[in-house]
């Protein structure tokens, strides 16, 4: 390209602008959409079938995969550049007819995307998982749920499990939906205004695996939607591993004595002995900050860019696949995590005993015996709460009689079973009675886990099925290649 229009950019340059430090991981899709364009012209008859099957065979011998060199700018400018070299200018110099690196970036960045969804969409369904059998462990083990993390009321760590497991089912999803957007090809669209040659769009899409074209051609050299929402979708994974993270440090405190941590996801102290530390959920909640940064990055990029290309497009790339690698790593660290915790079951079901999580359904049977509003209830069994507190009581040693004359002072005469109230605040009790759809009651946890277990199939058939797609495109186009005679 140069020494015609401009001299030889300084190498200084040339390294400063260059992407070639993380093209690699788009390099073989720019190949297969090279290839793609190639048969096009061929089936459209823009270069003869002879000059094809030359152009085609270096490319070919690239997708076996190749090094990047440094001192070029990029990996399209370096496969024209090996197709050149092999084939001489007279005949590779015919390849870039009707493409642009624009369309050519913007196409590859989709196919690799692709990939990516699929492999955070697997890591996604393992974690599922791993989720759901921990939860068929713990349907009867009785926890006190948390808001504002207070005690609040008694839910089972089966519930609270299935909790994260909803939001990595969402995060799934999140990805599918994103991958819909991502599968339009912008191939055709050239530098931004198409060609005057009589390209065959939908023809590269499909070769290429894509449903469809991008059809505006200035959007589609343009758009890096697809990137910020991947960017998005893999922040809010993190940030739900960070969740997580967040939670089992609190949980594995002396204080809480939840859970203990799996040794081989600790460490220790350098110089206290006793230590046992959470590193790997610290780090996982550092890392969701970076990559929050990261989708902050890309979007602040894309903000004041006139259309069309312009080279500011490039750097959102590495940010992107920054976010989506430590959502990977942190994605498979946290499954190792929890398939090897160990809680402590009893200590949760006494802190949900002990803690008052349970005088909500005490306020709700009162309702229900006495056919009182609940707000009058409800202040029954905070006054009673409150004297209980004061006085140093566990919810076990309430008694009727405190209650009688807490309810009076509220201007209600009841007399109430000493059974009933150590039934109310049994917190196995409480998560019995909660039958609602969606609650910790054993049956509608069960429910929810055997729901999600079907799910979780259906889930797989699909990526594994997306996963096949993509890996026919290089069949698809080696097929294609011999069809034309180009191979
Ligand atoms: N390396 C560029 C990128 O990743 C490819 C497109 C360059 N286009 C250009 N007109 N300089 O976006």
């Amino acid at each position: 390209m140069w020494e015609a229009r401009i001299k030889t950019p300084s190498i200084e340059a040339t390294q400063y602008i260059s992407s070639i430090s993380f093209d690699d991981r788009i390099a073989l899709d720019v190949v297969r959409v090279n290839i793609a364009h190639l048969l096009m012209l061929v089936k459209q008859g823009i270069i003869n079938v002879s000059d094809g099957r030359a152009i085609y065979g270096v490319l070919k011998r690239l997708l076996q995969g190749f090094s990047l060199r440094p001192q070029l700018e990029d990996v399209h400018m370096h496969i024209e550049d090996e197709v050149i070299k092999e084939v001489g200018v007279s005949v590779g110099g015919k390849l870039h007819t009707g493409k642009s690196r624009n369309d050519q970036v913007a196409t590859a960045l989709r196919m690799t995307a692709k990939r990516v969804i699929i492999e955070l969409a697997h890591e996604l369904l393992k974690l599922r998982e791993t989720l759901l059998s921990q939860c068929e462990k713990h349907i009867n083990t009785i926890m006190p749920g948390y808001t504002h993390l207070q005690h609040a009321q008694p839910i089972t760590l089966a519930h609270h499990l299935l909790a994260y497991h909803d939001k990595f089912d969402r995060d799934f999803k999140r990805l599918l939906e994103v991958y819909e957007r991502v599968d339009e090809s912008p191939m055709g669209s050239a530098a931004l205004a198409g060609s005057s040659f009589n390209l065959d769009r939908e023809y590269v899409a499909k070769l290429l695996g894509f449903s469809k074209i991008e059809e505006n051609t200035v959007d589609a050299v343009s758009d890096r939607d697809f990137m910020v929402e991947l960017a998005f979708a893999a922040a809010m994974i993190m940030i739900h591993l960070s969740q997580i993270a967040e939670e089992l440090v609190l949980w594995s405190t002396w204080e809480f004595g939840f859970v203990e941590l799996p040794d081989a996801y600790s460490s220790t102290s350098s110089i206290m002995p006793q230590k046992k530390n959470p590193v790997v959920a610290e780090v996982v909640r550092a890392r969701a900050s970076q990559v929050l940064g990261m989708l902050f990055s890309a979007l602040s990029i894309l903000k004041r860019l006139p259309l069309s290309y312009n080279l500011d497009l490039q750097e959102v790339t590495p940010s992107v696949w920054f976010s989506v690698e430590e959502t990977l790593r942190a994605l498979r660290i946290i499954k190792g995590v929890i398939e090897g915790l160990q809680f402590d079951v009893k200590r949760m079901h006494d802190a949900a005993e002990l803690g008052f999580s349970t005088v909500t359904e005490l306020a709700n049977e009162i309702v229900r015996r006495f056919n009182l509003p609940f707000r009058v209830a409800y202040r029954i069994v905070g006054r009673l709460v409150k004297e209980a507190v004061d006085a140093g009581l566990t919810p076990n040693e309430i008694t009727s009689e405190m209650l009688e004359k807490v309810a009076l002072c509220e201007g209600v005469l009841i007399k109430i079973d000493e059974e009933v109230i150590r039934e109310s605040l049994n917190p196995e009790m409480c998560v019995a009675k909660c039958k609602v759809s969606g609650g910790p009651s054993q049956r509608s946890v069960v429910d929810m886990i055997n729901g999600r277990k079907l799910k979780l199939l259906t889930d797989s058939d699909r990526i594994i099925e997306l996963k096949r797609k993509i890996e026919e495109i290089d069949l698809q186009l080696e097929s294609e290649a011999k069809r034309l005679g180009a191979a």
